[in-house]
C-alpha cells in the first residue's frame, strides 16, 4: 500500500528539459544524458517533484533572457508530464563556479581516472558548497518531512550536509551515476575529507557498481578511520560511532519495454529498413554517445582505422555510424575533442573511400527518439567503447532495440555495464585499438545461432533488471517502502 502522503522528491542538476537559446528566441528542449533517460520514466511513472536548474542564467539580460515565458514553459510540461518541475534559478556566475568549475573540470575528470585534466581552484570550491547550499534551501522549501528526498549526481553531493545543518529532518538518498574513483585517485582532491564526510550525512548513498561502492569505502577508511562496515553484499551499513547510513551497489537501467515497443512500430522499422537500403545492405557498426572525452571516440574511430588496415576483405562491406550528441559545447576541451572527431573522421574516409562507399558516417546532432530507435535497430554491432563510464545506458538501449536479436554488443571493460553484462557482450579494452580491431572482426563473422544465444541472454538480463526495479530496490534500501513496487533486483 502506498502512502498517500509520502512522495518521491528528485533533486538533480539538471531538469529533464532545458531552456536553450536558438534562432527563435528560448525554447524548451528534451534533456541530454543518462541521467535524463533514466529518471523521466521513473516520475512519469510514479509521480512526484523533480528540483533543479533550467539550464539558463537566471541573470541572462531581461531584453535577452528567459523571463517570465519560463514558468509558462515549464507550467505545460508539468501539465502533461504528470509531476511537478521545480526550478533553482542560478546566475552566470555560479553556472561558471559551481557547474563547468568544480563539477565538469574537477569531479567529472578525477572520478573518471582522468586527473592531470582536473583544474583545482579554490573557487570553484567555494562555488559548489554556495550552490549546493541554495539547492537545499529549494529542498527545504518544496518538501514535506514525509517525503522521500533523491539526489542525484556528483553536482549536488553536499545536499543532506546542507539539509542538516539548517536543521531540516528528511529521509534522504543519493545516488551517483558516474564511477567513484580508487582511493589512490580520490586522495588528489584537495577538499577530500569535506567531500566524504558529507556524503556520510546521507542516510543511503547509491553506487552503480559493487568496485564503485568498494573504492568509497576504502576512501572513507582513510579518511575517517572511525567508519565500520557492517554486512556484506550489495548493500551494506556504515557505522560512524554516533549514527550510521547505508552504502550499496545499485546498477541503474532503462525502460527496457519502452524501447523495446518503440523499436517494433511500423514507422521505426521503415526508418530502420531504409538505412538498410541506403547503405546498400552492409553490415552496420554503430556507436552512440554524448560528445565527451571520457566515451574513448578518437579511440574507437582508430580502432576502426586499424580494422580496415587490417581486413581489406572489409572494404565496401562494412560501415562505421557514429552519432555524437552535443554536450557542455562552451567549454574549450569539448570544442577542441569535436574537431579532433572531424578530422580523424575525414582522414579514415580520404584514407578508404571509393565510388559508392564511404566507410563512416558521422552525425553530430541531438536525434528525435524514434530516429535513434530506428539506427538501434538497423545496427549488426553496437560498439560502445568508453574509456571510462558509470553505467553506459547506450549498451543497454542498443540490446533493447534489437527485437531481431542478431546483433552483437561490443563493449569496453571499464564501463559499468560490463559488470552486468560481461558474459555475453564482447568485452574490449578501449584504449588496445588492435584488439578492438579483431573483436569486430570477429563480431562481424559470428555465425547468426551464437549471435542470437549471446543477444537472448543480453535482452534478458535488461528486461528483468529494468528501470523499474531499480528504482524499487534503492528505495527499498532507503527505507522508503510505501513508495516500492516490484520484487528485488539482481546485482
Ligand atoms: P551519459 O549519461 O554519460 O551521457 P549514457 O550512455 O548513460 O551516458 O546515456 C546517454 C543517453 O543519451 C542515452 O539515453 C542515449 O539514448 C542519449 N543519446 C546519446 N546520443 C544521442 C543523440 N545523438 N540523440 C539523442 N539522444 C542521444
Ligand atoms: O550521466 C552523467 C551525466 O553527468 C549526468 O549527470 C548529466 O546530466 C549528463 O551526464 C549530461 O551532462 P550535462 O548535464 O553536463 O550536460
Amino acid at each position: 500500500m502506498k502512502s498517500a502522503s509520502q512522495r518521491l522528491v528528485v533533486v538533480s542538476n539538471r531538469l529533464p528539459v532545458a531552456l536553450v537559446k536558438d534562432e527563435n528566441g528560448w525554447q524548451v528542449k528534451q534533456g541530454s544524458g543518462g541521467l535524463v533517460t533514466a529518471m523521466a520514466p521513473v516520475l512519469k511513472n510514479r509521480g512526484g517533484v523533480w528540483i533543479g536548474w533550467s539550464g539558463a542564467p537566471a541573470d541572462a539580460d531581461p531584453a535577452d533572457g528567459p523571463d517570465a515565458d519560463m514558468d509558462r514553459l515549464f507550467d505545460d510540461f508539468t501539465d502533461e508530464a504528470g509531476y511537478e518541475l521545480c526550478t533553482v534559478p542560478l546566475t552566470q556566475a555560479e553556472v561558471d563556479g559551481y557547474y563547468f568549475g568544480f563539477s565538469n573540470e574537477i569531479i567529472w575528470p578525477l572520478f573518471h581516472d582522468l586527473q592531470s585534466r582536473c583544474r583545482f581552484h579554490p573557487r570553484y570550491w567555494r562555488s559548489y558548497l554556495d550552490v549546493n547550499f541554495k539547492f537545499a534551501e529549494a529542498v527545504a522549501r518544496r518538501s514535506t518531512p514525509d517525503d522521500y528526498i533523491w539526489i542525484q549526481d556528483y553536482h549536488l553531493m553536499h545536499q543532506a550536509f546542507f539539509l542538516k545543518s539548517m536543521g531540516v529532518r528528511r529521509n534522504t538518498g543519493f545516488f551517483l551515476h558516474i564511477p567513484f574513483p580508487p582511493p589512490d585517485i580520490f586522495m588528489k582532491l584537495p577538499w577530500r575529507a569535506k567531500l566524504i564526510q558529507a556524503l556520510t550525512e546521507f542516510d543511503l548513498v547509491g553506487f552503480q557498481t559493487v568496485q564503485d561502492r568498494r573504492n568509497f569505502v576504502s576512501s572513507l577508511h582513510r579518511l575517517m578511520p572511525e567508519a565500520k562496515v557492517e554486512g556484506r553484499g550489495a548493500v551494506v551499513t556504515v557505522n560512524m560511532g554516533n549514527r550510521s547510513f547505508r552504502a550499496g551497489a545499485f546498477p541503474i537501467s532503462i525502460d527496457f519495454a519502452q524501447f523495446s515497443k518503440m523499436a517494433a512500430q511500423p514507422d521505426v522499422l521503415q526508418k530502420a529498413a531504409e538505412l538498410k537500403e541506403a547503405l546498400r545492405h552492409r553490415q552496420i557498426i554503430l556507436g552512440v554517445d554524448r560528445l565527451d572525452y571520457t566515451k574513448g571516440i578518437p579511440e574507437r574511430i582508430r580502432s576502426i582505422q586499424t580494422l580496415l588496415r587490417r581486413y581489406p576483405d572489409l572494404h565496401g562491406k562494412v560501415n562505421f555510424i557514429q552519432i555524437a550528441v552535443p554536450s557542455r559545447e562552451e567549454v574549450d576541451e569539448y570544442k577542441e575533442l569535436r574537431t579532433e572527431i572531424e578530422q580523424l573522421v575525414g582522414r579514415v574516409n580520404g584514407e578508404f573511400s571509393i565510388p559508392g562507399w564511404v566507410p563512416v558516417h558521422y552525425h553530430y546532432r541531438n536525434l528525435p527518439h524514434d530516429e535513434l530507435v530506428g539506427y538501434y535497430a538497423a545496427a549488426d554491432v553496437g560498439l560502445v567503447t568508453p574509456l571510462r563510464d558509470g553505467m553506459n545506458l547506450v549498451a543497454k538501449e542498443y540490446c533493447a532495440c534489437n527485437n531481431k536479436g542478431d546483433g552483437v554488443l561490443v563493449l569496453s571493460e571499464f564501463a559499468g555495464a560490463a559488470a552486468q553484462l560481461q558474459r555475453h557482450a564482447y568485452l574490449v579494452n578501449p584504449y588496445d585499438m588492435e584488439g578492438i580491431a579483431k573483436a569486430l572482426h570477429r563480431a562481424l563473422h559470428w555465425e547468426p545461432e551464437e549471435r542470437k544465444i549471446h543477444m537472448a541472454k543480453l535482452r534478458e538480463q535488461i528486461r528483468r533488471n529494468n528501470i523499474f526495479r531499480w528504482v524499487d530496490s534503492f528505495l527499498r534500501a532507503g527505507i522508503a517502502k510505501s513508495l516500492v513496487d516490484f520484487p528485488e533486483m539482481e546485482t
